[in-house]
C-alpha cells in the first residue's frame, strides 16, 4: 500500500485470527495498521498484534533503510496495536514513546513499564514536530478506549484516526467498505456515539485528504462518503429505509409468522426487508443491522417465564449500545403463558426514542385467523410508519 513518498505503510494482514478481540468472526482477516513518517525527525504510528512483531520488525526496518527512528506514537492501548511496544523499544533504544498520559498507565499495566526515561506525553493540541511534517494531536476519548489520541500532520493533510474509519478485514480485502466498517463500528463502538460525535466535530475543523486508521484500508477519495456514514451511525441515525426482522423459532411456527411478515411487507412496497434468525446467523451482523434500519420486528418464544436465550443476547447487545430512534413492533409466541412481548418491551423501556407499532402480534403456538390478521395490520403500520 502506497501512501507517499515520505509516509510508508508498515502494517501487517491477519488471515489466521479466528475471532476479532475474542468475539468477531472475520472470514476475510484483519489487518493490523502501523505507518512510518521520515523526515528530518522519524516518527513510526503504532505497533501491531503480538502475532506480528517480527513481521512489523521487518517492515519497519526495510521503511528506516538503515535509519532510526526518533519516535512511537501510540495512539491506541488495545493489544491489538500495543503489543509489540517493548520490542520496538529494545530494537531502538534512542526513540522517544509519544502517548497520552492515560496510555502510559495502561502501558505500565500491560507491559510492567511506562518507559518513565523516554516519555512523550502528549493531550489535546500538542504538537511534534518531524521536519517539513508536523503532527497534532488529538484527544479521542472512548473511541475506543478512554487514552486514544488521533493525530493530523498538516503538510500531506493526514489523520492518523486510531480505530475510527476501520473496519474488519485485511486491508486489501476485496469487499465493500461499509458493510465490514458498519459490523466493526456498530460492535466496536456503538455504545460511543456522542464521544464519535465530539471528534467529528473536532475534524471538521481540518483540511483531511487522506485517513490512515489502524485497521482496513487507507482511505483517499470521497471521504465525505465515509465521514457522513460515521454521522450517522454516530448520531444512530437510519442508514437504509427498510424493516430488519430478528427472530428465533424452536420448533418453526415463529418462523412462519416472520415469513408471512415479510412476505406482506415486500407485498405493501417496504423498500427492503432483512431477516435473521439469531440463532444461525452472526450476531454482530444483525446488530449491525438493527442500527442501520430504521424499522425493526422482534419475534420470539416466551421460554422459562423469559424469551428464549439469543433473543434475550441480541437485545442486550442493542441496549448496552445505546439503541434508539426506531420504530420497534413485536411478534410473541407462547404456548400457555406468553409473555415474550412484555418481556421484550421491559428489556428496551431505557432506550430512548422508541416508537411501538400499535399492534403486537400474539401466536399460541402456531399461526391462526387472528395472528395472521395481526401480522396483516403490523405489516400496514410499519409500511406506513
Ligand atoms: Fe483496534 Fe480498539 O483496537
Amino acid at each position: 500500500m502506497i501512501i507517499s513518498d515520505n509516509i510508508k505503510y508498515i502494517g501487517v494482514n491477519d488471515r489466521e485470527i479466528d475471532l476479532f478481540e475474542g468475539q468477531y468472526i472475520v472470514p476475510n482477516g484483519m489487518a493490523y495498521n502501523s505507518y512510518a513518517i521520515l523526515d528530518e525527525k522519524i516518527a513510526i504510528m503504532d505497533t501491531v498484534d503480538v502475532h506480528f512483531t517480527d513481521a512489523w520488525l521487518d517492515n519497519l526496518a526495510q521503511a528506516l533503510d538503515g535509519r532510526s527512528p526518533d519516535y512511537l506514537v501510540v495512539h491506541h492501548m488495545e493489544p491489538d496495536h500495543s503489543a509489540s511496544i517493548a520490542r520496538f523499544a529494545n530494537a531502538y533504544p534512542a526513540a522517544k514513546i509519544v502517548a497520552s498520559s492515560k496510555a502510559f498507565v495502561m502501558m505500565k499495566n500491560f507491559y510492567g513499564t511506562d518507559f518513565a526515561d523516554r516519555q512523550l506525553v502528549v493531550g489535546e493540541g500538542d504538537t511534534l514536530a518531524l521536519g517539513n511534517h508536523t503532527l497534532t494531536f488529538v484527544t479521542a476519548p472512548m473511541v475506543h478506549w478512554p487514552e486514544v489520541i488521533v493525530s493530523y500532520e498538516s503538510t500531506e493533510k493526514v489523520l492518523f484516526s486510531a480505530d475510527a474509519f476501520g473496519k474488519f478485514g485485511t486491508w486489501d480485502a476485496d469487499e465493500d467498505w461499509a458493510c465490514e466498517a458498519r459490523r466493526y463500528y456498530i460492535g466496536i463502538v456503538g455504545k460511543y456515539g456522542a464521544q464519535v460525535q465530539a471528534l467529528l466535530k473536532k475534524a471538521a475543523a481540518l483540511d483531511i485528504q487522506t485517513i490512515c486508521p489502524l485497521h482496513g484500508p487507507v482511505l483517499t477519495e470521497n471521504l465525505g462518503y465515509y465521514i457522513g456514514l460515521y454521522n450517522t451511525w454516530s448520531s444512530y441515525g437510519t442508514e437504509s429505509d427498510g424493516v430488519v426482522i430478528a427472530y428465533t423459532s424452536i420448533y418453526g411456527n415463529t418462523k412462519k409468522a416472520v415469513e408471512r411478515l415479510a412476505e406482506l411487507l415486500r407485498a405493501g412496497g417496504c423498500p427492503k426487508v432483512t431477516v435473521n434468525d439469531l440463532a444461525r446467523c452472526d450476531m454482530a451482523e444483525a446488530v449491525e443491522d438493527a442500527f442501520r434500519y430504521g424499522k425493526i420486528v422482534l419475534a420470539t418464544t416466551t421460554y422459562n417465564a423469559d424469551i428464549f436465550p439469543f433473543m434475550r443476547e441480541f437485545i442486550h447487545h442493542l441496549t448496552e449500545r445505546n439503541f434508539q430512534n426506531k420504530t420497534v413492533g413485536l411478534i410473541e409466541n407462547g404456548s400457555w403463558a406468553p409473555m415474550a412481548a412484555k418481556v421484550m418491551r421491559t428489556m428496551l423501556e431505557k432506550s430512548k426514542n422508541l416508537v411501538f407499532t400499535d399492534t403486537t402480534v400474539k401466536i399460541t403456538s402456531a399461526l391462526n385467523a387472528e395472528s395472521e390478521a395481526q401480522l396483516e395490520s403490523l405489516a400496514k403500520e410499519l409500511c406506513q410508519a
